[in-house]
């Protein structure tokens, strides 16, 4: 059956004030890039005539300007899940204006698919192809496609002719059953194939195709820097010395690798350390550093939910999709994420925090334990279920008025029962086995930065006597000092009694 074509305003008519859409796409990369910013014009005409118009909107991870950005700038998010990354939108979840519950990405699909958050009414899919039999070829970014097309009543299909026929055979779509039916999920490393390469859309419930011709528009990294170089290069040390010791196999394990400048530092380390034998990743977005590690060779394979590359980087995996495609996956992020298969795997994860504390507790989204900055994102995914787990920040930000080393982190993400290794610029502390105190020496003595390590040390002393010596009065005084003096090093623990 031939799907009518639709201009961007005649698909946007399918979605009103209250609408419930799912986006396909993981990060910008595979996330439709005309129709939600038509949704958003839409948005501010009604408001003009002072109607309410919020859309939901659950996607795989973040999007980009075209959706998250001008739909907040236009206050019409309703609620949101499961992540974010634009300033925009984030002042609109900070103020309430957008209802947005973090969650692990992993998770979203098939909480949805349970029935715990409602229908999907919309589902808008990009994608680089599709036939009459509503078989498509996705984009660069899957993420919870395959669900919301299942759930969805209607599909609005994106049809993006910047994407070249290459990605066709890149992405392996793979739905598993819910409970009590699941089955394992077959795949047992990083490049097993575990379904299709095509999204199958029932063709009833096409509304339309729109036709765009849009890069993906990721904003590229800030260059590493002295400390992001410095970062990286004690990851990279600290797994050759497991390689070393015996306690990484020496074929190696797959790699997962967070988001953020610090993630991207430490993939540019790993290219340089030969130390590390060529390896695989399975982890959920590939940033610029994959593209020149696997063309290189220093990456053998890997398995994601999208390719977060700035349009550069992405001209360059174009030219060279013949070579890559054999070395690429793109899965839903149900399965890049997927706990049964990271714990199979011996996936070593790599994540980066806002915070961590002296005891290993890891803060990753909300900077003073108040204003939420991204979201968990696939961390705790991979963070729980991982052979080892590393955390990354630097020590100091803000040229020292903020301590990335704090006594007791102001929100927990990940718990110190998750987090093995704690690696700053300044050094690595490998905590596994340590009792918290034991925890908290390895901490300030290898990971905080000089200037805050005596004051860390005296927070210890004026704790309470117990397992975990803390001062709840003090807890945050780290915090409250940088709140009050916009300073942490201004905390005066004289005022706090043991
Ligand atoms: N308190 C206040 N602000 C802080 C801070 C702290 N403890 N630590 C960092 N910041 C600020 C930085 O100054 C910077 O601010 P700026 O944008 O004004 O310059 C901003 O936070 C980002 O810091 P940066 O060091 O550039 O971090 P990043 O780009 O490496 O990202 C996270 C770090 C934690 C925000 C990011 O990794 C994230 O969102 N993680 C959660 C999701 C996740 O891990 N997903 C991966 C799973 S695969």
């Amino acid at each position: 059956m031939a799907f009518n074509k639709l201009t961007a305003e005649e698909a946007a008519s399918f979605v009103h004030n209250g609408t419930v859409v799912g986006l396909s796409g993981f990060t910008a990369p595979g996330v439709p890039k005309v129709v939600p910013e038509v949704v958003a014009h839409k948005a501010a005409a009604e408001h003009e005539a002072g109607r309410e118009f919020k859309i939901d909107i659950f996607s795989g991870a973040s999007t980009g300007d075209h959706c998250d950005g001008i739909l907040a700038r236009n206050n019409a998010v309703g609620r949101r899940t499961p992540y974010q990354n634009h300033p925009d939108l984030r002042k609109r979840i900070n103020s309430h204006d957008a209802h947005y519950f973090d969650l692990h990405l992993s998770e979203l699909a098939q909480k949805m698919r349970y029935g715990f958050y409602g229908d999907i009414d919309v589902a808008i899919v990009e994608v680089q192809d599709i036939n009459d039999e509503g078989e498509a070829v996705l984009g660069l970014g899957v993420g919870n496609a395959p669900t919301w097309v299942q759930m969805a009543k209607k599909v609005i299909v994106e049809r993006n002719s910047h994407l070249p026929e290459g990605l066709r055979g890149l992405h392996d779509i793979f739905v598993p059953a819910d409970p009590p039916y699941r089955g394992e999920i077959p795949i047992f490393k990083a490049s097993d194939r575990a379904g299709s390469p095509l999204l199958k859309i029932d063709p009833a419930k096409i509304v339309g195709i729109v036709e765009t011709n849009a890069p993906e528009g990721v904003k590229s990294f800030s260059a590493p820097d002295e400390t992001t170089l410095k970062i990286g290069a004690n990851v990279c040390n600290f797994l050759a010395g497991e390689l070393r010791a015996g306690r990484i196999p020496a074929s190696f394990l797959p790699l997962q690798s967070g988001v953020g400048n610090v993630a991207n530092a430490v993939l540019y380390g790993l290219a340089e350390n030969l130390d590390i034998p060529p390896f695989e990743m399975y982890s959920e977005v590939l940033q610029d550093a994959v593209a020149d590690l696997l063309l290189k060779g220093r990456c053998k394979f890997a398995s994601a939910s999208s390719l977060t590359m700035t349009d550069d980087t992405l001209d360059t995996v174009f030219s060279n999709i013949d070579v890559l495609r054999d070395k690429i996956i793109l899965r839903p992020s149900e399965i890049s994420n997927n706990p049964e298969v990271i714990r199979r795997l011996g996936v070593i994860a790599m994540n980066t925090a806002l915070e961590a504390d002296i005891f290993g507790n890891i803060n990753s989204t909300h900077v003073t334990g108040i204003r939420m900055m991204n979201g968990i994102g696939g961390s705790g995914d991979f963070t729980r279920n991982a052979y080892i787990s590393i955390f990354s920040c630097p020590s100091i930000t803000k040229g020292g008025l903020i301590s990335n080393i704090v006594p007791m982190v102001s929100h927990v993400d990940h718990t110190e029962h998750s987090v093995d290794v704690l690696i700053t610029e300044q050094g690595v502390a490998d905590l596994r086995g340590l009792d918290p105190v034991q925890r908290a020496n390895a901490i300030i003595d290898n990971c905080a930065h000089p200037m805050y390590r005596e004051l860390l040390r005296d927070y210890l002393k004026i704790g309470r006597a117990g397992q975990t010596p803390h001062n709840l009065h003090a807890s945050m005084g780290f915090h409250t000092a940088f709140i009050e003096n916009g300073d942490m090093t201004t905390v005066d623990w004289s005022k706090y009694s043991k």
